[in-house]
C-alpha cells in the first residue's frame, strides 16, 4: 500500500504502511538503506538546476524520507528532521526558533538534560530561561514577556507525570506571538498527537517506544508548515544527520509499536493500580489514576497511557529506596525506558526550581516492559519487603 492510501486508516494500518512504498524499490516491503555521503548527478545542468531529489547524505536518503514521512503521517506534520538521539531532537529546534536577548519558558518537570541545555549552552548564548509549574495552564500569561519566543513543554512532565493544559498554554503562547514546542516522548503520536492541540513543533526520543529494543538512539523533530523550513534549514547548518542503519531500525521499530504499547499500557496500569494498595507505598505517580495532577486533563487530551510512571515510597530514607532496587531480579538498574525491559531508578527531583512539591518520600521510577505482570508484581514485592526491613 502506498501513502496516498492511508488517508482515514487506523493507527496500526498506518504504522504497518506508512513511509515506504514497495512499488518504488522493486517490491521490496522495506526501505534500502541507503549508506550515502555523496551522491552523484547524471550532468552539471543538473546539478545546478536543484532539481534533483537527492544532493549529499546530510540532507536526507531514502531511508530517513521513509520514516519521517511514517512520522509525518503519525503526527499531522508538514515535515520531519531525524536526528542523532532524543536531546539531539531538543537541542536543534531550541537552536532554530532562539537568538541571543529572546525569552525561552520550560516546564518545571522537564527532562533534567533539557534544563541543563537551557540554564548553560542556551544561557550562555544570552537566552534568558524561566520556568513554569506544570499545572499552571493560562495563567502561563502572566510570565510572558514581550521577548518570550519560545514556550517548551513536556506533558506529562519526567519522573511526576503532572499533565499540563497544552491547549491552554498554546493560546496564550501563540497570542504573544510565541511557538511551542513539546517533548511528545511520553505518549508517542499515538497516545497524543500535539499538532492537534495547538503545539508547533512536536519531539520524540525515538530512542523509546519507536525503537522499542534499548539499542538504538535517535530523535525526531515534527513541525507545522509555518515552521517546518526554518528547522530544516538550522538542521542542515548544523549537520546532524543520522546514520542509517540507525534510521532503519527505528522504522523497523514502528511497525510494531502499536501491539507493544497496548501491552505496556495494560501491564503499567494494572500494576500501577495494585502498587497504590501495597504497604509501604505513598502515591502512585501514574497520569490514568484518578487523583494525579492533571488526571482531568490526560481524560479530556489523551487516549491513553503508557508503560513508564513513578511511585512514592511513603516517608523512605535513601537507604531504603536504594535497598529496593538491589532487591529487584527482573528490573534493571538502568536510565532510558520504552524497551522491551522493565527498568527501574530512584529519581531525584532536587533540580526543580518552581514547583517544589512534598511527594512525601522517595520517588521511584519504573518502566513496565513486555515481561508477564505476576512475575514483575512478584519482583516488587521483594523490593517493596526490602525497603521495609532496611534502615
Ligand atoms: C522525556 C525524554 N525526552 C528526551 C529524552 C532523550 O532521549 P535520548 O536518550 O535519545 O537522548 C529522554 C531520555 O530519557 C526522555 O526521557
Amino acid at each position: 500500500m502506498g501513502k496516498d492510501g492511508l488517508t482515514g486508516k487506523g493507527v496500526n494500518t498506518r504504522l504497518t504502511h506508512s513511509g515506504n512504498k514497495p512499488s518504488d524499490f522493486f517490491g521490496f516491503v522495506n526501505p534500502p538503506v541507503a549508506h550515502g555521503s555523496t551522491i552523484l548527478f547524471p550532468d552539471t545542468a543538473t546539478m545546478v538546476s536543484g532539481t534533483q531529489k537527492y544532493t549529499y547524505g546530510t540532507r536526507g536518503t531514502p531511508t530517513t524520507d521513509a520514516l519521517a514521512t511514517a512520522i509525518d503521517e503519525l503526527e499531522g506534520s508538514a515535515g520531519t528532521i531525524i536526528v542523532p538521539s532524543g536531546l539531539a531532537a531538543i537541542v536543534v529546534p531550541l537552536l532554530s526558533f532562539l537568538k541571543s536577548g529572546d525569552h525561552l519558558l520550560l516546564v518545571d518537570t522537564i527532562y533534567y538534560p533539557t534544563r541543563r541545555l537551557a540554564d548553560t549552552v542556551l544561557a550562555g548564548f544570552g537566552v534568558e530561561v524561566d520556568y513554569y509549574d506544570p499545572l499552571i495552564g493560562a495563567e502561563i500569561s502572566a510570565l510572558m514577556k514581550p521577548n518570550t519566543k519560545v514556550v517548551f513543554t513536556e506533558s506529562p512532565g519526567s519522573n511526576t507525570y503532572e499533565v499540563q493544559d497544552i491547549p491552554a498554554i498554546a493560546a496564550v503562547a501563540h497570542a504573544a506571538g510565541a511557538i511551542v514546542m513539546m517533548d511528545n516522548t511520553w505518549a508517542t503520536p499515538l497516545l497524543f498527537k500535539p499538532l492537534d492541540f495547538g503545539v508547533d513543533i512536536s519531539i520524540h526520543a525515538a530512542t523509546k517506544y519507536p525503537a522499542g529494543h534499548s539499542d538504538i538512539l535517535l530523535g525526531t523533530v515534527s513541525a507545522n508548515s509555518q515552521c517546518f523550513d526554518q528547522l530544516y534549514q538550522t538542521f542542515v547548518a548544523l549537520g546532524v544527520c543520522s546514520g542509517p542503519d540507525d534510521v532503519y531500525q527505528v522504522l523497523r521499530g514502528l511497525r510494531t509499536m502499536g501491539v507493544r504499547l497496548e501491552r505496556h499500557e495494560k501491564s503499567a496500569l494494572e500494576i500501577a493500580t495494585w502498587l497504590a494498595g501495597q504497604p509501604g507505598v505513598g502515591k502512585v505517580l501514574h497520569p490514568a489514576l484518578p487523583g494525579n495532577a492533571g488526571h482531568d486533563i490526560w481524560k479530556r487530551d489523551f487516549s491513553g497511557s503508557s508503560g513508564i510512571f513513578s511511585i512514592v515510597l511513603q516517608g523512605a530514607t535513601t537507604g531504603q529506596a536504594h535497598a529496593f532496587l538491589d532487591a529487584l531480579d527482573i528490573f534493571g538498574l538502568g536510565y532510558s525506558w520504552g524497551g522491551f525491559e522493565s527498568l527501574a531508578v530512584h529519581v531525584s527531583l532536587n533540580d526543580r526550581t518552581v514547583s517544589n512539591r512534598d511527594y512525601g518520600g522517595q520517588v521511584i521510577r519504573l518502566n513496565i516492559g513486555l515481561e508477564d505482570v505476576a512475575d514483575l508484581k512478584e519482583d516488587i514485592e521483594k523490593g517493596l519487603r526490602a525497603a521495609a526491613i532496611s534502615t
